[in-house]
């Protein structure tokens, strides 16, 4: 089993992140999970029965009380009525300090899981079992939480950290194709921002990494969720809050990329917020020739992310009026969160491997 430590310093907490396959029917054999008075799975119905099964089986070897809590999946949920729907199914099930939230699913799960946990009697024992690799590679490390509000994207959220993630690989052979490769976007961007010699296997491994079915693919997958968590954790464990410069670097592609994603979804051609990462990472490499990437440099990273069958710009379609559409991805821009004094945050890369914040 690959086991990684995060070590969140400042609040002196850390947690493992384990990695391999099969893990899922074999949660008795792992010690923290004993000892709570009850345990709740929180889940969506997207996610297969067959993973659902394992964990509430394994889990029942080691509590009588276990109990699923499945809400309805996608970004259009995560909302304030569904963190209302799993309070109120806690508060009915009498969870109390002493009882662990389980989440099992992706993204959308694991930041409302979290919230609920870090609220819930001001903070109940949380698990991550994230199933998406965008989940593997981004949401389950770092510790954010939340849910939207407003129409605005993750407005309200909180930083809590987990006792635990738990990785199992096998849930990357479910997941539909366009969801799968839509995580290589930010694996893709950790190399980018600070690895040479990962952007190398990635470039090299590109053939098995995308194909499931590959005899070595879960070797090497493996090897990638292990390099992202470790790359990720080491930057959350130097800024845990995002006060400093460094883990604003793991925005890289995503200041144009949040733009085209918003401007996508009221099309007949959305995006998904990897694709559009994707999309970002180009368009933020062609403007970093200013920092100092050179023209081949750009070239190969167009390249490498049409490997992973990644979208490189966005179809506006031929009747649409370009200066409305700038506008438009200016103003969404200029209303990102991450801006500072009204200024827009760019991160440019030195070279492959070595990034910068520009504002
Ligand atoms: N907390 C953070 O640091 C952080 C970082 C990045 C993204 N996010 C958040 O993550 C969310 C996106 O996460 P996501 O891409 O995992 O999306 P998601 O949770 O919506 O999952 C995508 C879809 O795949 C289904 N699914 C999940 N696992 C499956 C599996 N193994 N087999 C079959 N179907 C499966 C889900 O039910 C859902 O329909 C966004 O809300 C984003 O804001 C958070």
């Amino acid at each position: 089993m690959t086991k990684l430590k995060v070590q969140i310093l400042k609040k002196d907490s850390s947690y493992p992140i384990l990695i391999e396959r099969g893990l899922l029917g074999r949660l008795d054999e792992i010690k923290e999970f004993e000892g709570y008075s009850q345990i709740g799975i929180l889940s969506d119905h997207n996610i297969p029965d067959l993973f659902l099964d394992k964990v509430y089986k394994s889990l029942k070897k080691i509590n009588s009380k276990v109990t699923k809590i499945i809400i309805t999946p996608g970004e259009t949920n995560k909302n304030l009525n569904t963190i209302n729907e799993i309070y109120q199914k806690l508060s009915d099930i009498s969870f109390d300090r002493k009882s662990l939230l389980v989440c099992l699913g992706g993204g959308v799960v694991g930041d409302m899981g979290g919230f609920v946990a870090s609220t819930y009697m001001r903070g109940i024992d949380l698990v991550q079992i994230p199933t998406t690799l965008l989940a593997h590679v981004d949401s389950s490390v770092g510790g954010k939480t939340g849910f939207d509000f407003d129409n605005k994207k993750n407005l309200i959220g909180t930083f809590y950290q987990p006792k635990m993630v738990i990785i199992d690989l096998m849930v990357l052979t479910t997941l539909p194709r366009r969801e799968f490769l839509q995580g290589y976007a930010e694996v893709l961007k950790y190399a980018l921002i600070c690895d040479k010699d990962f952007w190398e296997f990635l470039k090299e491994n590109n053939n098995i990494l995308i194909n499931p079915k590959h005899p070595e693919f879960f070797d090497k997958v493996r090897q990638v969720i292990y390099k992202c968590c470790q790359i990720k954790s080491d930057i959350v464990t130097r800024d845990e809050e995002e006060k400093g410069g460094e883990r604003k670097l793991l925005n890289f592609g995503h200041t144009y990329g949040h733009a085209i994603e918003s401007y996508s979804l009221n099309t007949d051609n959305p995006l998904f917020h990897g694709e559009a990462v994707a999309i970002g990472m180009l368009y933020s490499a062609r403007i970093s020739k200013e920092a100092g990437l050179s023209d081949l440099e750009i070239d190969e990273i167009k390249a490498v992310i049409e490997s992973y069958e990644l979208p490189i710009e966005f179809n506006f379609g031929t009747n649409s009026n370009l200066s409305d559409i700038n506008k438009k991805l200016d103003k969404l821009m200029r209303n990102d969160k991450k801006n500072i004094n009204g200024k827009i945050s760019w991160i440019l890369l030195k070279k492959i491997g070595s990034a910068k914040l520009k504002q």
